[in-house]
C-alpha cells in the first residue's frame, strides 16, 4: 500500500486475494458478517433463501429501516452535530449544511406528513426533482415509512415520465417548481402535469418544493406545498421496520426493449453491500467526506451520494451544478478544496469536459485539494487517455500520487461489479480495465455458445449467481422478465449485457453494450426509445438509431430515416430532433438526422445497426452478414456515415 491509500481497516494482513476468496468460498458467512455493521431491527440469522433459484434473496429473516441506519443510529451514537449532507449549489449561489440531526429532523417531519395523507408501507412514490436536498430528503423520507421510492431523471420528457407512472402506479409524486440548468430554468411543474395527463394511473395528491427562482401554480386539493407540509408538521415519526427482502426502491432503466426497466432493489442486501463497500471499496470512514458530482437520478446518486455515505456517517455533498458553465472548469476543484472532500466521484465524460475548457488544469493548481485521497470515475469505459490526464491533474495538483480508480457497474447491480478495492489493499492500475472482481462477484467470459474463453479473448461477462447482496431483486411486477433478460440465457450465470475480457492477472476489461443499449456522456439511453419516438412522426416509413462515437460524450446518437415520397428531408430532419428533445427529453441529446432511400437489412428484414456502427466508428474489420439484402444499400450508406465530419 501506497501512503495515499485511504487507510480502511485494522487488519493489515487482509489482501484482496485473501477477501475475494473468503467471499468465493463462503459466501453466506462472509455476508452474514458484513450485516453486523449494520443495525437490524431482528438480526439476520439465514444469509440467503435460495428457494427460488435463480433468484435469490438475502437475510430473509432480517428486519431494519435503511433511513434508521442512515440518520437515527449517528445521532444515537453521538455523531448528531457531524455533517451529514452539504448542498452546493453554485446555480443558485447557496451552500447549505445539515448535520446528523438537522437531517433526521426534516425527514422524519416530511415522513409524517407524507403518513399523514396515507402514505403507507408498500406504497410506491414517484420523486421527480432536480439536485436539490429535498430529493434525497423525500428518498429518505419514503425509505423511513417502508414506501418505495422511484426517482425519475429530471432530464426525461413528460412522456417518459408517464410510462413509469403507469408501470409502478404511485400513490404520490414528489416533485419541485423549476430545475436550473447552466442557460434556462426548466419548469419541472408542467412537465409532471403533461405526464399526469398522458398516464391512465393518477397518484392521489403531489407535494411540490417550491423554489424562489421559479414558483409553479398549484392546484387546490391536489399539489401540496412542501414547505406548508413540514411547518404544519412539528413532530416527526419512528422508522418503519421492514424486512430486509422488502422493497426500497425502483429505478428504472433502459433496455434493450422500448419499454423502460424497473429495477427494483431490496432493502437489506443494500445497505449491506453499500455499507460494506464505503470501508473496503472507497475506502472511507465516518467523519469522512464523499463528494460524487452525479444526480440523484442516476443509480450512482442514489448509491453515492444518498445511500451510502449517510449509512456509513460519511459527509455527502450534493451538488446542483455542471462541471463547467457554472461558473466554469474550476467547478470540481473549488467544491473538493471548499469541503475538504477526501473521495469524489464523478463519470469520465465529466473529466473530458473539464479538460476540454481547461486542458492544462490551471484551475486544480490553484486549489487547495490536500483533503483528497482518491478519485473514482464510472458510468462508461474510461478511456486510457482520460485516465492518464485525470491521474497528472490530480498528481500536479495535490503533490502526492491520487489513484484514479475506474470502477464498472450498472442500475441492476447498484454497487460496483469491478473496481480497485482502496480499502483493503491498492493494486497496481491498469489503464483502460476496472482492475478485478469486487469481491463476492464472480465473472466469467463466455463465446455466444457459452464456453468459457480464454485469458484475453473479448466475449459475454457473466457473473456467476448468486450475486452479491446489493444487487437487483427483480424487475417490478415482473419476475419472469428478470430471469428471462438476465438469469436464463446461460444457466447459473446473470448477464452483465457488456462484453469485454479478463486478462492473465485477472483484470477485467469492459468493452461495451452487447444490446441497443447506448452510452451518451454517461446516461444510458435505448436506442429502441429514440426509434420509436421518431417512427412516430407521419412522414417516417423506417429508422434507425445508432449510437457512433464521441470525443466527448463517449457516444452520441446518430438517426436515419426513411421518408414517404415528397416529404422534405430539411425540414423533417429538424422536426424529429424537436420531436426526440419533446418526447424522450433534452438528456437524449440527439443533435442529427440522415435522411438515406434505405436502411441495410438482412434477408429477413433484421436492420444491420452493428455494421453501421461499425462503419461509422471506422473500425478496421467490419463484418457484413452473409445474409444481406442488398450490398448496394450498405454501399451507400458507407457515403453517408463518411459525412460524419462534416
Ligand atoms: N433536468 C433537465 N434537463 C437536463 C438535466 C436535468 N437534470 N440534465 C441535463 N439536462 C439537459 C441539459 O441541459 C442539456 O440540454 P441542452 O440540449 O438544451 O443543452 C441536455 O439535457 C443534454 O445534457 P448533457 O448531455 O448531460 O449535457 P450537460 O452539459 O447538461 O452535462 C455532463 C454534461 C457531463 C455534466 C453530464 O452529462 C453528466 O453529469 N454526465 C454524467 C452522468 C453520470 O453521472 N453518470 C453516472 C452513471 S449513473
Ligand atoms: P447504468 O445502468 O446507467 O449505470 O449503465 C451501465 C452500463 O454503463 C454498463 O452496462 C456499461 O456498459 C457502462 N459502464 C458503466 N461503468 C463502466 C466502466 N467503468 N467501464 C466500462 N463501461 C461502464
Amino acid at each position: 500500500m501506497t501512503q495515499s491509500t485511504p487507510a480502511a481497516h485494522d487488519d493489515e494482513q487482509r489482501t484482496y486475494a485473501s477477501v475475494a476468496q473468503a467471499a468465493a468460498e463462503d459466501p453466506k458467512a462472509f455476508w452474514l458478517g458484513a450485516a453486523q455493521a449494520i443495525d437490524w431491527v431482528t438480526s439476520p440469522t439465514q444469509a440467503l433463501d435460495d428457494a427460488n433459484a435463480p433468484i435469490y434473496r438475502w437475510f430473509p429473516d432480517g428486519t431494519l429501516n435503511v433511513c434508521a441506519n442512515a440518520l437515527d443510529r449517528h445521532v444515537e451514537m453521538g455523531n448528531g452535530e457531524r455533517v451529514a449532507l452539504v448542498y452546493d449549489s453554485p446555480v443558485t449561489d447557496t451552500v447549505r449544511e445539515y448535520t446528523f440531526t438537522a437531517l433526521l429532523d426534516e425527514v422524519s417531519r416530511f415522513a409524517r406528513a407524507l403518513a399523514d395523507r396515507g402514505i403507507t408501507k408498500g406504497d410506491r412514490v414517484v420523486i421527480y426533482m432536480p439536485m436539490v436536498p429535498e430529493a434525497a430528503i423525500a428518498m429518505l423520507a419514503c425509505a423511513r415509512l417502508g414506501a418505495v421510492h422511484s426517482v425519475v431523471f429530471g432530464g426525461f420528457a413528460a412522456n417518459e415520465l408517464a410510462v413509469r407512472i403507469d408501470d409502478l402506479r404511485p400513490k404520490a409524486v414528489i416533485s419541485s417548481s423549476c430545475g436550473i440548468e447552466k442557460t434556462r430554468i426548466i419548469e419541472y411543474k408542467p412537465l409532471l402535469d403533461e405526464a399526469l395527463r398522458i398516464a391512465t394511473a393518477q397518484p392521489e395528491f403531489s407535494v411540490v418544493v417550491q423554489r424562489e427562482q421559479h414558483r409553479a401554480e398549484l392546484r387546490d386539493g391536489f399539489d401540496l406545498d412542501y414547505a406548508d407540509l413540514l411547518a404544519a408538521t412539528p413532530e416527526g415519526i419512528d422508522p418503519v421496520p421492514v424486512l430486509a427482502t422488502d422493497p426500497l426502491y425502483v429505478l428504472y432503466t433502459s433496455g434493450t426493449t422500448g419499454k423502460p426497466k424497473g429495477i427494483l432493489r431490496d432493502a437489506g442486501g443494500y445497505a449491506v453491500a453499500l455499507q460494506w463497500s464505503m470501508g473496503n471499496l472507497f475506502g472511507l470512514q465516518p467523519g469522512d467526506t464523499m463528494f460524487t458530482a452525479s444526480d440523484v437520478g442516476w443509480v450512482v446518486g442514489h448509491s453515492y451520494i444518498v445511500y451510502a455515505p449517510l449509512l456509513a456517517g460519511v459527509t455527502t455533498v450534493l451538488y446542483e451544478g455542471k462541471p463547467v458553465g457554472t461558473p466554469d472548469a474550476s467547478a470540481f476543484y473549488r467544491v473538493m478544496d471548499q469541503h475538504d472532500v477526501n473521495v469524489f466521484f464523478t463519470a469520465p465524460t465529466a473529466m473530458r469536459v473539464v479538460r476540454k475548457e481547461d486542458p492544462d488544469a490551471e484551475h486544480a493548481r490553484t486549489a487547495d485539494l490536500s483533503a483528497l485521497r482518491a478519485v473514482f470515475l464510472a458510468g462508461e469505459r474510461l478511456d486510457p487517455d482520460t485516465y492518464e490526464w485525470t491521474t497528472k491533474t490530480m498528481a500536479e495538483a495535490t503533490g502526492r500520487d491520487i489513484p484514479v480508480v475506474d470502477n464498472w457497474w450498472q442500475t441492476e447491480t447498484g454497487w460496483p461489479i469491478a473496481a480497485n478495492p482502496l480499502g483493503i489493499e491498492r493494486l497496481p492500475l491498469k489503464a483502460g480495465s476496472p482492475t478485478v472482481p469486487t469481491p463476492g462477484y464472480r465473472l466469467r467470459v463466455v463465446d455466444p455458445a457459452g464456453n468459457d474463453v480464454p485469458a484475453g479473448t473479448e466475449g459475454l461477462i457473466l457473473a456467476d449467481l448468486p450475486l452479491p447482496p446489493g444487487t437487483m431483486a427483480s424487475i417490478w411486477g415482473d419476475d419472469e422478465r428478470f430471469v428471462s433478460t438476465y438469469l436464463s440465457t446461460f444457466e447459473g450465470t446473470y448477464l452483465t449485457g457488456d462484453s469485454g475480457y479478463l486478462d492473465e492477472d485477472g483484470y477485467v476489461f469492459v468493452m461495451g453494450r452487447t444490446d441497443d443499449v447506448i452510452n451518451v456522456s454517461g446516461h444510458r439511453l435505448s436506442t429502441g426509445v429514440l426509434e420509436a419516438a421518431i417512427a412516430g412522426h407521419p412522414a417516417v416509413t423506417e429508422c434507425a438509431v445508432i449510437g457512433v462515437h464521441d470525443e466527448t460524450s463517449g457516444q452520441s446518437p446518430r438517426a436515419f430515416v426513411v421518408l414517404s415520397p415528397n416529404a422534405d428531408p430539411e425540414t423533417i430532419s429538424q422536426e424529429l430532433v424537436a420531436l426526440v428533445r419533446s418526447e424522450v427529453g433534452p438528456v437524449a441529446a440527439l443533435r442529427r438526422v440522415d435522411v438515406v432511400d434505405a436502411l441495410p437489412k438482412t434477408r429477413s428484414g433484421k436492420i444491420l445497426r452493428k455494421t453501421m456502427r461499425q462503419i461509422s466508428d471506422g473500425e478496421g474489420d467490419v463484418v457484413v452478414p452473409s445474409t444481406i439484402e442488398d450490398p448496394s444499400v450498405l454501399d451507400a450508406m458507407r457515403a453517408t456515415l463518411s459525412r460524419r465530419a462534416e
